[in-house]
This record gives structure tokens, C-alpha cells and sequence, in this order.
């Protein structure tokens, strides 16, 4: 595969550009629109994906949904555009964090003569932060490491589904730098492959070396003194700690507390949900049935089969070792009212 410089999102000459995740890794297609329904849909087709990138391409979305309006119809279209960008996904708290705050943009400023330009600047503000919580997470993450490791994650948590440099890929890439990352074994991720397809792609661009293996592999390599500690990314964190994660990121945490194996979650603060106490409290998003019972678009399945198909699972706070942001590196128990 060519080495060369990717992006999973930005916003250039007028235009919110994307790379699309669901053709990668064998094809690089960067895709531009000003239309913040496209934006939706790619939010909910997982062609932009990944809580912070989720949000981030929100507040761009809701920025864009204020270009060439007319005066009378500003208010409604960005109502509509909020109504629309909250459907997509609603696992992902980072979605809401930008929505709430793009909501506040607006209401001070939607008199102003150039709402667009007020909203596009804190979409790109939200953007940039992100970037720099992003360096931070990694910097932050170096605490954890006690000798050079080899490191099991799942899903993707990097620049693909950020605006920086990634979370918890974050914490392996600036080990990895400082030569503190022997190994990493990335899940494939079921049933939509981000650890294959992401991860994978990922950590090849980083020069990172590293095995895909399916995802009921996890605990036999935890068995076999294989993994030094586990690191995943989060969707939504509930104040007492609880994190809701892509699906399957439960059972790591209880296959490696059963093999007294540190398990660490790594995330930005947008991604601490101040409103929900604790993991039973979070909305867990349900995905289309297609997408377990077909293959590369082949049906494997008879339609009339039902399927059980989350998004995301809760892992409790007490199976959880650290949780890493910007800002600390915490351990349990977690109380992140104050934070
Ligand atoms: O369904 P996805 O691919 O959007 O799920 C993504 C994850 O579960 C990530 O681990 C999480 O969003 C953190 S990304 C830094």
C-alpha cells in the first residue's frame, strides 16, 4: 500500500471534505459537499465515523446549513438541520456536545449579517480542539506504559475517527514514537470491520507492526501471555465511569480482568456526558440487519432471520484500569462531576 498523508475530514475552500471510510483500505475516495444532508448521510452510512469526527461533522454540517439562505428562512433551516444531524447516531454524546454548542452560537448571533461565518469559525474552532486534545490524550497516555508492550485494541480510534490524531490509536502511536510499542493485535471489529479496515490501514501508515484477528481470538491471545494491556476509545462516558464503546468492547474488558490484564479507555472530555449518570442511562444505537446477514454485498443469510445487532456495549467502571483525556490519566473509582 502507497505511503502517503490522509485526512478523515476538513474543511477547504467553502467545502467539507471527507474521506470515505467504507471504501477504505483499498481505496482513498475523498468526497466534498456543501449540503448538510450529505453530511447525514454520511454520518449514518459510517462514511464519516469515530465520536469526536461524528461532532465535529456536525458543527460543519450545521454551519452549512446557514450558506446562501435567505434571511426569513435562516431559523428554520437550521432548525431542521439540527432536528436532521441529531437522528443520525445516538450513541455518540460527541454529536450532542457539538449540536448544544452550535445551538448557542446561533442563538446569540442569529441576527448578525454573517451567521454563516460566526458558525463556520466554531465549527473550526471545535475542530482544531479536538486536534489538540487529541496530542494531549497521547502525551497523557505515555503514564500507563511500564515497559516496551504489546497492546490489543478494537475498532478504530484514530485519525480516521477524530479530527487529530486519534485516542486510544493516539496512545499507541506516541508510545510506538518514544519506542514503547512492541506489538499491537487489532480486533477485526464485527460485523463492519473497523479494525480490519481502519485500524489496520492505520497503523500501517504509522509504520506500527501488527496482526488483525477476529474478534473471538481476544482472550485465547490474553491466555497466552500475549497482550500487556488492552486500550479502547469511548462513545459515551457516564459520570460514574461507566463507557459505552463499539460493540464487543465489553467482553475485552471482562476477558481481561479475568487475566488481570490493565484495561484503559482514552478519550477527549467532550466525550464525559455530564447529563448521564451511569452506563444504563445511555442510548444504545441499533444498526440495519444487512448488515450481519450480507457480505460485500452478497446476502448470506434468509431474510426471514432476525438478527441482534447493537452498535455499542457498556462496560461497568470497576472493569476499567485508567481512563485517559486531555487532561489526566483517572483511575477507579470515577467521579467525573467536577471534571
Ligand atoms: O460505529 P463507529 O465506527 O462510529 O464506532 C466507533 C467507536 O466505537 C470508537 O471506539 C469511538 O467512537 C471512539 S473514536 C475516537
Amino acid at each position: 500500500m502507497k505511503k502517503s498523508n490522509y485526512f478523515s475530514l476538513d474543511f477547504i475552500n467553502g467545502k467539507f471534505v471527507f474521506l470515505d471510510q467504507t471504501k477504505l483500505p483499498l481505496n482513498e475516495v475523498y468526497v466534498e459537499t456543501t449540503s448538510y444532508q450529505r453530511i447525514a448521510e454520511a454520518i449514518e452510512r459510517l462514511e464519516v465515523r469515530g465520536a469526536p469526527a461524528i461532532g465535529i461533522s456536525a458543527a460543519y454540517a450545521l454551519a452549512l446549513s446557514q450558506k446562501e439562505i435567505t434571511k426569513e428562512n435562516l431559523e428554520k433551516e437550521f432548525n431542521k438541520a439540527v432536528e436532521r444531524l441529531a437522528r443520525t447516531r445516538p450513541t455518540a454524546v460527541n454529536l450532542f456536545y457539538a449540536i448544544d454548542e452550535m445551538k448557542e452560537v446561533f442563538e446569540l448571533n442569529k441576527d448578525s449579517e454573517n451567521i454563516y461565518e460566526v458558525l463556520l469559525n466554531r465549527a473550526k474552532e471545535i475542530h482544531k480542539d479536538d486536534i489538540e486534545k487529541c496530542r494531549k490524550i497521547g502525551e497523557n497516555g505515555l503514564r500507563i506504559f511500564k515497559h516496551k508492550s504489546t497492546i490489543l485494541t478494537h475498532c478504530n480510534t484514530g485519525k480516521l475517527a477524530t479530527g487529530g490524531d486519534g485516542t486510544a490509536f493516539n496512545v499507541i502511536k506516541t508510545g510506538f514514537e518514544k519506542g514503547l510499542v512492541e506489538f499491537v493485535y487489532a480486533d477485526e471489529t464485527r460485523p463492519l470491520l473497523q479494525g480490519l479496515r481502519l485500524t489496520s490501514f492505520e497503523l500501517e501508515k504509522n509504520g506500527i507492526p501488527f496482526k488483525v484477528q477476529s474478534d473471538s481470538s481476544a482472550a485465547t491471545l490474553m491466555q497466552q501471555n500475549k497482550v500487556d494491556f488492552v486500550i479502547v476509545g469511548a462513545d459515551r462516558i457516564a459520570l460514574n465511569g461507566d463507557t459505552a464503546n463499539k460493540i464487543g468492547t465489553y467482553n475485552l474488558a471482562v476477558s481481561a480482568n479475568f487475566h488481570n490484564i490493565p484495561f484503559y479507555v482514552a478519550a477527549p472530555s467532550t466525550t464525559i456526558d455530564k447529563k448521564t449518570v451511569k452506563g444504563d442511562d445511555i442510548k444504545i444505537e441499533f444498526r440495519n440487519k444487512n448488515e450481519l446477514t450480507t457480505m460485500n454485498d452478497q446476502k448470506i443469510a434468509p431474510d426471514e432471520y432476525d438478527v441482534y445487532s447493537p452498535a455499542f456495549d457498556v462496560t461497568p467502571a470497576h472493569l476499567i484500569t485508567g481512563i485517559i483525556t486531555e487532561k489526566d490519566v483517572y483511575s477507579f473509582p470515577y467521579n467525573f462531576i467536577n471534571e
